[in-house]
């Protein structure tokens, strides 16, 4: 797998208004990074696959950042805070290899402006750069969660649920929908809109 030059970063973008950059996650970033995790919702926490708000996990991922097996991207604002943390994460593994699986949180204060899709947008491209076929999105399909509607919009496709995997904050069952940007065909529409 070649590893990414990261010299596209840090790329700002003017997004209703506000200039957010984008830029790998470096070491430096571990309290704005904590304190990001700390400003989601408990709710929205629920849902992810790690306890972000734990300062061992957090070091944990600065200290082991290796981009060719997670890639953390973070949307950052004008005043230094962290407002969204999107991660593409690859297999090694011989079956998998071409398949990449992101997972996103923006900040809530800063939903609905383009940050969400920015990041998602920049993964996909670094994705394919780098030779993978495939992104994978695994959504818990959560009352008032928009995610899927989100990632359909950015081009994903749904091909499984998994039927009452996961449960919700009150404890009852809900799916998990896999959607998948198959990035081959992503690369040659995105071009064509810009
Ligand atoms: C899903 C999530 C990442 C979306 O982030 P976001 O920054 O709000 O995403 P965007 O702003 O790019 O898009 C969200 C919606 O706002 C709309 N939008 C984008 N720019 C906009 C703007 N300037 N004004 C108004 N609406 C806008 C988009 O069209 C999209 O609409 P849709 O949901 O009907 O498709 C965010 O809600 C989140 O962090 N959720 C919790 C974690 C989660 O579920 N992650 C997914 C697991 S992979």
């Amino acid at each position: 797998m070649p590893v990414y030059e990261m010299t596209a970063y840090p790329k700002t973008l003017e997004l209703d208004g506000e200039s957010i950059t984008i830029m790998p996650l470096r070491a430096e970033h571990e309290s704005a990074l904590l304190d990001f995790f700390l400003r989601v919702s408990e709710e929205d926490r629920f849902y992810l696959k790690e306890d972000v708000t734990s300062p061992r996990v957090i070091s944990r991922w600065i200290s082991e950042l290796d981009y060719d097996r997670a890639l953390p991207l973070l949307a950052v604002n004008e005043a230094g805070q962290v407002v969204a943390d999107g991660t593409l994460m690859r297999s090694r593994a011989g079956a998998r290899k071409h398949i990449g699986e992101v997972r996103i949180v923006v900040d809530p204060r800063y939903r609905q402006h383009g940050i969400g899709s920015a990041v998602i947008r920049e993964l996909a491209e670094i994705a394919h750069e780098t030779g993978l076929e495939k992104l994978v999105a695994e959504v818990v399909d959560a009352p008032r969660s928009r995610a899927i509607a989100t990632m359909q919009a950015l081009g994903f496709v749904q091909i499984a649920t998994l039927p009452n995997h996961a449960k919700d904050v009150a404890g009852r069952p809900c799916d998990i929908v896999i959607s998948e940007l198959s990035l081959g065909r992503w690369s040659e529409w995105w071009q064509m809109r810009r």
